[in-house]
């Protein structure tokens, strides 16, 4: 399972890298407001600390206006990924940026419907997301798990980037899905190494190794 970090922080970011954890990075509109840093100049820093693919989203509603940013955002780092908007306007972009060559990624996808649309769009990646989905009652898993049935009946190969994610328990019962891929808020992914018993033998095994036998 590949994990990607859903954050334009380049701290955070260089730290998982380090840690040789970060497969990609997602950003959107609000994670680059965040930063407070220019748009270009935020995603350009991320290209120098990370190889993988990295998603960036602009704001076009028209598939000729996203193509525009589109082709523009690929002339800022090499692993540059489009993100478009699931709409029928995103669907004919996703077909103009592949045809390109440019990678995209169809975002806010609530629906396994929508999910088979990317798919057969022919996007690189489509993003389910599930946290919005169980803000709502709605059951975010269960998507994760029909998208994952459906592309596995048809051998679509737009892999799946479970976003929204709000904490562990989704990042595990994603890779139980088979989802190709997480997208962690850097705090999801911090919390995935922590467990208060792995704290507690630590501190009980330095303990007794002060007290043996010298
Ligand atoms: O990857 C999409 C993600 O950033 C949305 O997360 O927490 O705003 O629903 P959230």
């Amino acid at each position: 399972m590949k994990f990607f970090l859903d954050t334009a922080n380049a701290e955070k970011i260089r730290a998982a890298v380090e840690l040789g954890m970060c497969d990609g990075v997602t950003t959107n509109p609000t994670i680059i407001m965040k930063e407070g840093k220019e748009h270009k100049t935020a995603i350009q820093e991320i290209a120098k600390i990370m190889k993988g693919p990295l998603s960036v989203e602009g704001v076009g509603q028209t598939a000729e206006e996203m193509v525009k940013e589109g082709e523009e955002f690929a002339k800022w780092a090499p692993n540059v990924v489009v993100k478009v908007p699931m709409t029928a306007e995103g669907l004919k972009a996703v077909r103009m940026l592949e045809k390109k060559g440019i990678r995209t990624n169809v975002t806010l996808v609530f629906s396994a419907s929508q999910a088979l649309l990317a798919a057969k769009a022919g996007a690189s990646y489509a993003s389910p997301f599930v946290g919005r989905l169980d803000d709502i009652s709605e059951d975010g898993m269960a998507l994760i798990r029909d998208i994952v049935q459906i592309y596995k009946n048809y051998g679509y190969k737009t892999e799946i980037i479970v976003a929204s994610v709000r904490h562990p328990i989704h990042v595990v019962e994603a890779a139980k899905a088979g989802a190709h891929i997480a997208t962690l808020p850097a705090d999801v992914f911090e919390k995935l190494f922590k467990h208060p018993l792995t704290d507690k033998g630590i501190a009980q095994f330095l303990e007794d190794h002060k007290k043996s036998r010298k």
